[in-house]
């Protein structure tokens, strides 16, 4: 054969390849099929149908994977964190799971290097402008992003029943003075003053931590945190004292219910307030009450202004079982589409800052405001101010404080766990 015959056949097969890519276009992503499992603890009202909510989108658009919702009941995850825990060492990981941002995602996951880093989906999908530097900073921990946000909820709310408050003369509260003022009417009419539902000991932490952003001002709260607040100060002393005179107005059977139980308490006219997150605007609305109707809300008494944040996001655990369909879920979550879906449900703002405003009640229209415009502090109760053994240790003084309302010995045992956390000197 000569030279020429040679390189003829050569541009021949060459052609030949071409055409037949050309023909087939880009080869084409794998079809997605198989389980997902999404692990949360979502499953009261409200939290549950937003989920759904992003499920259908997903099912939608991947319609051969079958979603498994691995739920484990108990509010703020305090079932699910040692579910998740146990699977995680034993590296049997869901395909994604929600874990908070900052402290809660980082040091129990990203350091422990049980998360893939996720900066890659951020950058695929054209989102590193589309949300805050803040969240994005919260979730980034050596130059990486760890998960993707879903939501911004808000910790320090005061959800009262309006028509409560009218028949007996009450007005939102702003100051500590209101509340109990507030307080003692409803009393003295037979309604319990304030819904607490610690069945675990979170809510009674969630609580607390409004108390110390109402008392010491977000400054000072968040050096509570970063060891510049002594812990042993005159105003966490008031910020226990004013806790331990609220337990004097909340329900007896506060031990025995969960959150969404007290919730109730407000929305059947027993009970006058409660002092929640957010989410529980979407249970009211999923029990079919409406904001400014049934059920109003102000700042938690002395937090005008502070908006106490925490961030619900999912992550993709190292070992996911079936990685295509958990990275195409986080996409969903990402999504303008699915935050949009998903937020309006749960009573949370997208994370994201181009959410359809319109799609947002009145409520939600007011804590995308704030969030614009507030200070923002870290939720303790909710993984991102504190590492979890720190929280953890705060939990326990609560549990105790809770049943025997010592103040010296509460403040004493926080201190000391800001020592044992190695913030504090
Ligand atoms: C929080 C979580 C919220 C909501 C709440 C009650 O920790 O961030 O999304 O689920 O617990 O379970």
């Amino acid at each position: 054969m000569t030279k020429k015959r040679v390189l003829f056949g050569m541009v021949a097969v060459l052609l030949v390849a071409a055409m037949l890519l050309t023909a087939c276009g880009k080869p084409k992503e794998a079809k997605l099929g198989g389980k997902l499992e999404i692990f949360s603890w979502w499953t009261a009202g409200g939290e549950a149908e937003g989920l759904n909510a992003m499920f259908k989108i997903y099912a939608a658009k991947h319609p051969d994977v079958e979603i498994i919702n691995a739920t484990v009941a108990g509010g703020a995850g305090m079932n699910a964190k040692a579910v998740l825990a146990t699977r995680m060492q034993a590296n049997d990981p869901p395909d994604s799971f929600q874990v908070h941002a900052g402290h809660e995602l980082i040091d129990s996951w990203v350091k422990a290097e049980k998360m893939e880093p996720i900066t890659f989906i951020f950058k695929d999908n054209g989102w590193m402008g589309k949300y805050p530097q803040g969240v994005i900073d919260v979730l980034s921990y050596k130059g990486e992003i760890w998960s993707v946000p879903v939501n911004i909820h808000r910790a320090n709310i005061l959800w009262y029943n309006k028509q409560v408050f009218t028949a007996n003369g009450v007005t939102p509260p702003n100051s500590f003075d209101e509340f109990f003022a507030a307080a003692d009417k409803l009393k003295a009419a037979g309604i319990t003053p304030l819904a607490l539902g610690d069945n675990g000991i979170w809510a009674s932490v969630h609580l607390f931590e409004t108390v110390l952003i109402g008392t010491l001002g977000p400054d000072k709260y968040r050096g509570l945190w970063n060891g510049t607040t002594d812990w042993n100060g005159a105003e966490v002393k008031a910020a226990l004292e004013t806790f331990a005179r609220m337990m004097q107005y909340v329900n007896e059977d506060h031990a025995a219910l969960s959150w969404d139980q007290a919730a109730k308490l407000v929305a059947d006219g027993r009970a006058g307030m409660t002092i929640m997150g957010d989410w529980a605007e979407g249970w009211f609305k999923s029990i079919g009450q409406k904001p400014n109707v049934e059920f109003g809300w102000v700042p938690a008494p002395g937090t005008k202004g502070t908006f106490d944040m925490l961030s619900d996001s999912f992550g993709l655990p190292k070992g996911a079982p079936n990685r295509a369909a958990a990275i195409a879920w986080l996409v969903v979550c990402g999504s303008k589409e699915g935050q949009d879906a998903f937020n309006p449900l749960k009573g949370s703002i997208p994370a994201r800052t181009d959410g359809d405003r319109a799609l947002y009640d009145e409520y939600l229209k007011s804590a995308m405001d704030d969030f614009a415009s507030n200070q923002i502090v870290p939720s303790l109760a909710h993984g991102a101010a504190a590492s979890e053994g720190w929280s953890t240790a705060v939990s326990n003084a609560m549990t105790l404080f809770v049943s025997d309302l010592n103040v010296a010995a509460a403040q004493s045992a926080m201190a000391k766990a800001c020592v044992d956390a190695g913030v504090c000197k």
